[in-house]
C-alpha cells in the first residue's frame, strides 16, 4: 500500500499539517485523539476516511442560509451560491448531500464510467504540501454507472448535483460510453460534465481535437435532446477541458465546441506540466499524473479568461484550478467564471473554505456596489489576457 511510501517519501514530514481529514474532523472531539494517527495516512487513505465520515453524517453542518447576493444562475439552474465541489472528490456519488450541507452551492460526482474500474496501481495520489498541490494518476477508479445511479436515486432530488461522465479505459467505443452516461443518469443529474481532459486515461485528451470534440458533443447532445423531448426536462451539458492546450489550438477548439450549442465549459482539469517554481522534491514533482492546486492557479485562470473572450462571455464557464481562499475564488470569478469548483484547496484549507469564499464574494459585491455575483464575472478578464 501507499503508507510505507509516505513514511519514506520526501514530503512525509510535512504531511502533519494537511491530512485532509483533520479539518473535516476538527469539531467532533471523538476524533481529536485519532488525529495524529489519521495524519500519518497516505492521501488516498485519508480521502477514503473523509468520505466514510461524511457518509456517516459525523461532520457537523453549518446550518447557514446563503446571502441573497450569492444567488447564481448556472446554465439555467439556480444555485444559492456559486461555489462547487470539483469532480474526483466524490467519484461514486456517496456524499453529495453532505457536501451541499457543508455550504457548497453545488457538487459534481464522478468521473463515472459505464463499467466499474480499478484505476492505476497505488500509490497514485501524492501531496506536494509545500506547494499546496496534489499530483494524481488515479485513472478513473470508480464503481461504475449502476452503483452511482442507485446512490443518486436514493437521495432526495434537491440541490444541484452534476454528473461527470467518462469512458472506460478498455472501451471499444469511447463515444458510446459518454452517450451511455447521459442515458443512465438523465433522471437524476442536475447537469452533465463531459470529461475529455483527464491525463490519466491514455488517449482520452485526444478527444479534445476540434473535429473529434464536435462529433462527441454532437452525439451526447443528440441523446440529451431525445431525452428532453421524452421527459420534458432539458438537462444542461458542459465540457471540461485540460489546461495543457497549445495557445494556437485553443481558438479552433472553442469555436468547434461553441458551434455544438453545449451549455457550458469548465476550465480546467489538472495539468501535466510541472512549473519550474515547484518546491516539491524532484522525485515527487516527477511523479506521473495531473498536478492540481496552487501551481495550477495562474495557468488555469489565464485559460479561463481566454475562453471567456473567445466565447464573448456568452457561454457560462466554471472556473477550476488552485482556488484556496477568498482572494483566489474572487479572482477566478473576475477572470470569467460564472461558478467555481474546488478540490485541492479543500484538502489543505478544509471545508470552511466555502464559507470564507462566500464572505469574500459578498464583500466584493457590496464594496463595488454591485447587485449580484454575475456582475463580478469577467471584470478582470482583460487584465488576465494582458498578463500573458
Ligand atoms: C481530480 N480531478 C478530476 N476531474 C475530473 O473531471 N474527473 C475526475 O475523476 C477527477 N479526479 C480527480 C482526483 C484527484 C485526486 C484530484 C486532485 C483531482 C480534477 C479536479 O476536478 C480539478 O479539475 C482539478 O483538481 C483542479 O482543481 P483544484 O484541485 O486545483 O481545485
Amino acid at each position: 500500500s501507499g503508507s510505507s511510501r509516505r513514511k519514506t517519501g520526501p514530503a512525509a514530514s510535512k504531511s502533519d499539517e494537511t491530512s485532509g481529514i483533520s479539518h473535516l474532523l476538527r469539531r467532533p472531539s471523538l476524533f481529536d485523539a485519532a488525529g495524529p494517527v489519521l495524519r500519518r495516512l497516505d492521501p488516498e487513505r485519508a480521502h477514503a476516511l473523509t468520505l466514510k465520515t461524511l457518509e456517516q453524517g459525523l461532520v457537523p453542518r453549518p446550518k447557514q442560509v446563503d446571502h441573497p447576493l450569492l444567488a447564481t444562475k448556472l446554465f439555467g439552474l439556480t444555485l444559492t451560491n456559486p461555489i462547487g465541489v470539483a469532480a474526483g472528490f466524490d467519484k461514486d456519488a456517496r456524499v453529495p448531500d453532505a457536501m451541499i450541507g457543508l455550504g457548497f452551492g453545488f457538487t459534481e460526482v464522478g468521473t463515472l464510467t459505464p463499467r466499474p474500474q480499478e484505476g492505476n496501481p497505488k500509490p497514485r495520489v501524492f501531496r506536494l504540501t509545500d506547494d499546496r498541490a496534489i499530483i494524481n494518476r488515479n485513472g478513473f477508479n470508480n464503481a461504475g454507472h449502476e452503483a452511482a445511479l442507485a446512490k443518486l436515486q436514493s437521495r432526495p432530488r434537491v440541490g444541484c448535483v452534476g454528473v461527470n461522465i467518462g469512458a472506460n479505459k478498455d472501451s471499444a467505443d469511447r463515444q458510446a460510453d459518454y452517450v451511455r452516461g447521459i442515458t443512465a443518469f438523465y433522471g437524476v443529474a442536475s447537469y452533465f460534465m463531459v470529461n475529455v481532459s483527464s491525463p490519466n486515461t491514455p488517449g482520452l485528451r485526444d478527444l479534445q481535437a476540434p473535429e473529434t470534440i464536435a462529433q462527441l458533443l454532437g452525439s451526447v447532445l443528440q441523446e440529451r435532446n431525445r431525452l428532453a423531448d421524452r421527459t420534458g426536462r432539458r438537462v444542461p451539458i458542459a465540457i471540461k477541458l485540460a489546461p495543457d492546450i497549445a495557445t494556437d489550438d485553443l481558438p479552433p477548439m472553442i469555436e468547434s465546441i461553441s458551434k455544438t450549442g453545449v451549455d457550458g465549459i469548465a476550465v480546467s482539469n489538472t495539468t501535466v506540466a510541472r512549473p519550474a517554481s515547484l518546491n516539491a522534491s524532484a522525485q515527487v514533482a516527477a511523479e506521473a499524473g495531473g498536478l492540481s492546486g496552487r501551481p495550477l492557479f495562474d495557468a488555469s485562470t489565464r485559460m479561463l479568461a481566454r475562453v471567456h473572450k473567445l466565447t464573448d462571455g456568452a457561454v457560462p464557464l466554471i472556473g477550476i484550478g488552485g482556488i484556496e481562499n477568498a482572494a483566489t475564488g474572487l479572482a477566478k470569478v473576475k477572470a470569467g467564471a460564472t461558478a467555481i469548483q474546488i478540490y485541492t484547496g479543500l484538502v489543505y484549507a478544509g471545508p470552511e473554505l466555502a464559507a470564507n469564499i462566500k464572505d469574500g464574494l459578498v464583500r466584493a459585491i457590496q464594496s463595488e456596489k454591485l447587485s449580484s455575483v454575475a456582475d463580478l464575472v469577467g471584470r478582470d478578464r482583460d487584465r488576465w489576457l494582458e498578463a500573458n
